[in-house]
């Protein structure tokens, strides 16, 4: 079976795109998926430059200046023209348009780092450290037109048990994330695939 084509969207730093062209290149992914492009809305994201120097093709189409449909016909145009099969939603700061969405059913899939049922958008390591939370988790879900309001496909404890700083905070959620979404997406990719058998 042919590697499915990723598209990963970032607007920054890109810690978990990273995280994901390891297991496309060398780990779990390895054979069921590949990086076909990282695109950015924003030009100046560490990421791309992070992902150039891992041999992954990047572009970058700007949200500035554009309208929220505008931009997302730009992307949905570009995606299409290179067949990418799942478009993985990996700190893109931007709500999608519906359009965007029911183009790809159940094929866009975003990393939240909260229960997506108790903190929704921005600062949700913040909200955690805030509230003193004991245990927070990460959320892997599908996209749609809402702020990480899709279904949930899967979910990871994070244990914040003895943290000291928000700092510590974020770094336990991240370990957790570079692994856990990779893994979510395995799960995905072969769950579609033995269905279609
Ligand atoms: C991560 O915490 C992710 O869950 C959230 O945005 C952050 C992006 O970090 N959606 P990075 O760009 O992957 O390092």
């Amino acid at each position: 079976m042919k590697p499915k084509k990723l598209a990963i969207l970032i607007s920054g730093r890109g810690s978990n795109m990273k995280a994901l062209v390891d297991a496309c290149t060398k780990g779990s992914l390895k054979g069921v998926a590949k990086v076909a492009i990282v695109l950015s809305n924003n030009p100046d994201a560490e990421g791309l430059e992070v992902a150039k120097r891992m041999g992954v093709p990047t572009t970058a189409i700007s949200s500035k200046d554009k309208t929220r449909l505008a931009f997302d016909r730009v992307v949905l145009k570009f995606l299409k023209e290179i067949g990418v099969d799942y478009v993985i939603l990996a700190g893109f700061m931007r709500k999608l348009t519906k359009e965007f969405t029911v183009a790809y059913p159940k094929r866009i899939i975003n990393i939240h780092p909260a229960d997506t049922r108790s903190h929704r958008g921005l600062g949700a390591y913040e909200w955690a450290w805030e509230n003193k939370l004991e245990k927070t988790k990460i959320t892997v879900h599908y996209v749609n037109a809402q702020i990480d309001d899709g279904e949930i496909i899967a979910q990871a404890d994070v244990d914040l048990k003895g943290v000291k700083n928000l700092h510590e905070v974020e770094a336990r959620g991240l370990a957790i994330e570079h692994s856990f979404f990779a893994q979510a997406i395995k799960k995905i990719l072969t769950d579609t695939q033995t269905k279609k058998i």
